[in-house]
């Protein structure tokens, strides 16, 4: 079985990490030294996990050294990347993830971008980065794929394994693997979009249709003044 790598854990690594770690081998990377010492001791500082289900990842382990995934063969990249004021992602987080898992990337390792972009962002922005600073090529010795987290903010309810996952891979092979990789863990099942641009595009549709329904939402409350 291939070996996982996380990269960034924030709320949706961490819960990644963890759904991961309850069935098999997964290494967390975070480059803030506190967040992986925190982690380390059991403690999400940032309560988005609980202390029993971090215990019970027993596959799980943490590092902030670059050099411990040398062993990886799947590396899942969940940085940040904030918006701005007019919606536009910042990739700095992204490129320099990209960067760092270029260093350590062998023949035939996949890389995983969860991540919110938009469409064409892997392929052309994130992908180029893997190639040039690992000297590989792409689609021959290493392969891509994406699958955007869903999860809204606040929600305790739906979290990663009860939200259908959208996958997607770099070739037809490669998304088979990478589908069988999330539903292994994904209670809710999942969905193998045609390539990683209609799983990029599914993502910011579904974020755009919350933002109308909100808008909508205050247009009305104006309109219609409760009585
Ligand atoms: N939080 C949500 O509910 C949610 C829902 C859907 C999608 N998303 C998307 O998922 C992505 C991650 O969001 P989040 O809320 O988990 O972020 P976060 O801010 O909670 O955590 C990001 C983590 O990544 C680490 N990090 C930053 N740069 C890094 C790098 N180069 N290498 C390794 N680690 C690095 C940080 O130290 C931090 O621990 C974003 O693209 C976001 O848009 C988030
Ligand atoms: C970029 O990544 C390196 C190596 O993981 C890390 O040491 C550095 O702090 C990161 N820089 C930024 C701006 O995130």
């Amino acid at each position: 079985m291939k070996k996982i790598a996380i990269i960034g854990l924030g709320y949706v690594g961490l819960s990644l990490a963890v759904a991961f770690g309850e069935k098999r081998d997964v290494v967390g990377f975070d480059i803030n030294p506190k967040r992986i010492s925190d982690l380390r001791d059991g403690k999400d500082l940032n309560r988005e996990v609980s202390t029993e289900e971090l215990a019970g990842a027993k596959g799980l382990s943490f590092t902030d050294s670059l050099n411990s995934l040398g062993n990886c063969q799947v590396f899942i990249i969940t940085v940040p990347t904030p918006v701005d004021e007019f919606k536009t992602p910042d990739l700095t987080p992204l490129v320099n993830a990209s960067q760092s898992v270029a260093k350590v990337l062998k023949k035939d390792d996949i890389v995983i971008y969860e991540s919110t972009v938009y469409p064409g962002a892997t392929e052309d922005i994130c992908v180029p980065i893997l190639e040039r600073d690992s000297g590989l090529s792409f689609n021959v010795d290493f392969f891509a794929g994406y699958s955007p987290e869903r999860i809204n903010p606040g929600d305790k309810e739906h979290r990663v394994k009860t939200i259908k996952k959208v996958t997607s891979g770099s070739t037809p092979e490669v998304a088979v693997e990478v589908d069988a990789l999330y539903a292994d863990i994904i209670t809710a099942g999942t969905h193998k979009a045609s390539s990683i641009r209609v799983a990029e595009a599914a993502k910011v549709i579904e974020n755009t249709q919350r933002d109308v329904n909100i808008a909508f939402m205050l247009v009305l409350i104006r309109l219609v003044p409760l009585e």
